[in-house]
């Protein structure tokens, strides 16, 4: 019992500590890592991550809002919040103290509970979950993806309650990008790594940009007097490197006349002057070099070479970029100057260096999808050899603290936008859905009997922890609030949420265009009753060594 205690007191001050956080006009916090970086986030996920958190049970509220950040990517503060909510209520239930016992205020039946079995509880709270899910449901309106004007409010509602939200260009950015990379009427799910975001430190976030095509962090090689320009592209992504090999082990030669010296020299510029040509043979006119630790990626007699065939060469392409590039111009990696042949060269309109974007980046653009014989695109999987649709983001921003955040902020859109993709609808904000689960589900349990009905109002009871936190973090009164809210939905506005912009309670949220994915918010009730239940039901810690 005693455990269960403890476990449920650290897990709820996990809770407690990011409440404050919730909602656009919710705080946020600075985080100082054990390295001695400074991070400054609203990000609930990205919060937990970085606090160090002991206690075994408070770290289950740390995996819980990880879960929500894949499950959803955003909602990831609502998670937790509502996880401590539910361990209060359960709390209760459990008769911990006869003075905190639990009263039901159901005019047929009073009684006092001394307390109820946690497997109870938490079966209850499952029953009531899925009951809350199916409210969610029936709450929810349908869109479609080519509506971009609501896609637009969903993102928008989402980069509200962050550090960057006065910001105009992020939302239509964060859509945009979305739509690019699917088929807007056939799309299923988006795989968010189509979306590339290059950080870039100077000006603001507003002149951050979209580009529909690839940006390299890597400048073009110009030492040698090569293209910086080049029109019809052909890119080939090399991992052998233009310079001569090392020795394996440390082994000297001495020459010791000039003719040895020669051949030498000669043997090394016939090595190269062959490697290049046949890189030309195969039409390649754009040489992207990926970065290796054992040798120089070019000399000075390669890169000669380069630009006497006409060659852009891009050299320090990291391996983890590798997979992004080959997605996105159709090229396929050549680990080997022999096996350098046209079908594994990418194709793209225009490469050329770009001075605009905050120092020097190198932009491909126009690049063509290459329709492959087996073009089954099929969403998900992945494996598809046909190139998908990629696009690059730049991101700008004074100083890196903002920069992350910015990133940060950009990915919940993309998450939330996700979310549509995958379940085409649509709640109201600000505290509506809850309320009105707490609603449905107070009427509920007056029809059923037992602790069943107990365990379903006191779930009820704590949803109601958001709008009262989104009240309370305004600077609102959140009892005025939370009774007119409760008040508002038995009269069936169903909507009636939140309003941080007028200070108090609006009949129908949505149009001051607060709107959230269907997804986040089922897949936040599932998650943190899911944890809750394993709270539960733990009744004892014990130490291995
Ligand atoms: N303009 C608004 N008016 C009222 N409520 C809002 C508004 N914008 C957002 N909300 C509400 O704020 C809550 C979301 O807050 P927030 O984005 O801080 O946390 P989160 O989404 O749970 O977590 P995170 O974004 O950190 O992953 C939602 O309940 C949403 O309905
Ligand atoms: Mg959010």
């Amino acid at each position: 019992m005693a455990v269960r205690t403890a476990n449920i007191v650290a897990a709820r001050a996990v809770a407690d500590a990011i409440r404050t956080s919730l909602g656009p006009k919710g705080m946020d916090k600075m985080i100082q890592t054990g390295k001695g970086e400074t991070i400054i986030t609203n990000d609930g996920n990205t919060m937990l991550k970085d606090m160090s958190v002991i206690h075994p049970a408070a770290k289950m509220l740390v995996d819980l809002a990880n879960a929500q950040d894949i499950e959803a990517g955003d909602g990831t503060t609502s998670v937790v919040v509502i996880a401590g909510s539910l361990l209060g209520a359960a709390e209760r239930l459990l008769g911990k103290g006869e003075e905190r016992s639990y009263q039901l205020k159901i005019p047929l039946l009073i009684m006092k509970i001394v307390g109820l079995h946690p497997t109870v509880i938490a079966e209850a709270f499952q029953h009531a979950a899925t009951k809350a899910v199916e409210i969610l449901h029936s709450m929810s309106v349908p869109i479609q993806l080519t509506d971009r004007a609501t896609l637009l409010k969903a993102a928008t509602t989402s980069l509200s309650s962050k550090i960057v939200s006065q910001e105009p260009k992020l939302a239509p950015m964060a859509v945009d990008s979305v739509l690019r990379v699917i088929d807007p009427k056939t799309a299923e799910n988006v795989d968010l790594k189509n979306i590339r975001m290059l950080k870039r430190l100077g000006g603001t976030i507003d002149d951050s940009e979209m580009i529909d095509g690839l940006v390299l962090n890597q400048q073009v090689l110009k030492s040698g007097g090569g293209p910086t320009r080049m029109e019809k592209a052909r890119i080939g992504l090399i991992q052998f490197q233009l310079s001569p090999p090392k020795p394996d082990m440390e082994n000297s030669i001495v020459v010791n006349d000039y003719r040895q010296m020669d051949k030498i020299l000669k043997e090394e510029r016939t090595y190269l002057l062959n490697m290049v040509k046949k890189i030309k043979k195969a039409k390649c006119n754009v040489l992207l070099i990926q970065k290796s630790i054992l040798r120089d990626a070019v000399n000075d007699l390669s890169l000669h070479f380069l630009a006497k065939l006409n060659i852009l060469a891009v050299k320090d392409i990291e391996r983890d970029e590798v997979e992004f590039i080959c997605k996105s111009t159709g090229c396929k990696p050549i680990a080997d100057v022999d096996s350098f042949t046209e079908d594994k060269l990418g194709s793209a309109d225009l490469i050329e260096e770009d001075n605009a974007l905050g120092g020097r980046l190198t932009k491909i653009t126009g690049v063509k999808p290459i329709s492959t014989p087996s073009s089954s695109s099929s969403s998900g999987s992945g494996t598809t050899s046909a190139p998908a649709k990629t696009i690059s983001l730049v991101v700008r921003g004074a100083n890196p603290l903002i920069l992350d955040e910015a990133e940060r902020s950009l990915h919940d859109a993309h998450c939330v936008i996700r979310c549509l993709v995958k379940k085409k609808a649509l709640l109201a904000g600000g505290g509506a859905p809850e309320i009105e689960v707490s609603h449905q589900l107070n009427v509920l349990s007056r029809t059923l009997t037992g602790t069943e009905a107990i365990c379903f109002k006191a779930f009820g009871d704590a949803l109601e922890i958001v709008p009262n936190t989104l009240a309370e973090n305004a600077g609102l009164n959140p009892i005025k609030v939370v009774t007119e809210l409760r008040h508002r939905h038995a009269q069936g506005e169903t909507n009636a949420g939140v309003s941080i912009r007028s200070g108090g309670v609006r009949t129908d949220i949505r149009e001051e265009n607060v709107l959230q994915p269907l997804l986040v918010s089922t897949s936040a009730i599932e998650l943190a009753t899911e944890t809750v239940r394993h709270i539960l039901r733990i009744d004892d810690i014990a130490l291995t060594r």
